[in-house]
């Protein structure tokens, strides 16, 4: 990364001082816009639209039209990567993704590694289009599922409270299930490195189902998969920044950033941010964390709460942005006084 880069994200990431933190939102593509709705309706499937590179690229733009914001993240999926395995995969009105479980190592056999680039392919020519049609001051985020959010799916078949079906296998038979691990180990980065190839200038790793194993298992299956893919993009891409995502971890997000390589950490809604801003600021950039519900009300307290966030953070490098994704029942006119309170506001 050159440290004369004119983006404001790119500044961040690289602990540029500046007058106000960049920002942009977790999920700005989607439903609560009806710009979104329109494209999706005439894309067919969910599925389809993730793979038209230029219906993907007009929705990714669809939010910066609307918003001044700092960076556009690509239009895809996390369940992208099951789908280019070959596991069927299907989004349900109502329901959310829904997959053909595969609960153990035998199963495996039915996943192809060798021609995922083929499916996937589309998904890199929208990274394409996006890296020069985006505006000058945005900055390009690719994204991938960490394997361990992306192996629930594949695991339970769908959302899951408990997560039975995946704890079983990882409590009864953790080799078999350390197979599947370095499956998506191994094509999360080939899929990361094809995107940055593409254009990509920064990488968030989606875990946001992290927060449901202790410590033991946390270590093994969110930290050392989330470090091989990190150590072998920096490899190719030294200073490649890359922004993790372990959501509800708690304390363990000080073990996450110290020994992942991330260069910055999304902070979900709970974080407390003194705390955060004494544990885990001092070693990599924090981005966070507005309360999507919040963004939801608006109004004053909505406000209020942005410039709380503000100072608390504003003693070390922040990117302004959710605790979580957008939701669809959010009002676009709030995101609009969010993004206005954020360009009013000074250091
Ligand atoms: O941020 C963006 O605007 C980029 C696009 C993006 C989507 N999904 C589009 C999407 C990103 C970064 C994701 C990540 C993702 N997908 C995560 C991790 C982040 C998080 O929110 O926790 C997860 C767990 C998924 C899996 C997934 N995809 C679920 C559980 C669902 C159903 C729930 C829902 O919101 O509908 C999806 C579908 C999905 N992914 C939609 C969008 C816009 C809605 C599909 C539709 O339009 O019908």
């Amino acid at each position: 990364m050159t440290t004369s880069s004119t983006k404001r994200l790119l500044q961040a990431l690289n602990k540029q001082e500046l007058d106000r933190p960049p920002f942009w939102l977790m999920r700005q593509a989607g439903r609560y816009l009806p710009e979104y709705k329109q494209t999706r309706a005439n894309a067919g499937s969910f599925l389809d639209l993730c793979y038209n590179p230029s219906l993907a690229e007009e929705v990714t733009l669809q939010p910066l039209r609307r918003y001044d914001l700092d960076a556009a993240i690509l239009f895809a999926d996390i369940l992208l990567i099951p789908d280019a395995l070959g596991q069927p995969l299907a989004y349900k009105e109502g329901e959310g993704p829904v997959l053909d479980p595969i609960s153990s190592a035998k199963e495996l056999a039915g996943l192809s590694v060798e021609k995922i680039h083929d499916r996937l392919n589309p998904v890199y020519e929208t990274v394409n289009r996006l890296s020069s049609s985006l505006p000058d001051h945005c900055t390009l985020i690719g994204f991938a599922g960490a394997p361990w959010t992306v192996a629930t799916y594949m695991v339970e078949g769908r959302g899951s409270k408990d997560y039975v079906a995946i704890k079983k296998w990882i409590y009864s038979d953790p080799d078999g299930f350390q197979k599947l691990m370095d499956i998506l180990i191994f094509s999360t980065t080939e899929y990361l490195l094809k995107q940055v190839e593409a254009g990509a200038e920064v990488l968030q790793i989606f875990d946001t189902w992290a927060g449901v194993l202790p410590d033991v298992e946390f270590k093994k299956w969110v930290i050392e998969p989330t470090r091989k893919i990190i150590d072998a993009i920096r490899k190719i891409h030294p200073d490649l920044p890359i922004i993790g995502f372990p959501k509800g971890v708690g304390g363990n997000l000080i073990d996450f950033v110290k020994s992942t390589g991330v260069t910055a950490v999304s902070l979900d809604t709970a974080t407390p941010l003194p705390w955060a801003a004494r544990e885990i600021q001092p070693h990599v950039v924090v981005q966070g964390n507005l309360d999507p519900i919040s963004l939801v009300i608006g109004g004053q307290a909505m406000v209020d709460r942005i410039h709380q966030i503000l100072e608390e953070l504003s003693g070390g490098a922040h990117i302004f942005n959710l605790g979580h994704g957008i939701i669809p029942q959010t009002p676009p006119e709030n995101v609009a006084l969010l993004a206005e309170t954020l360009h009013n506001w000074k250091k």
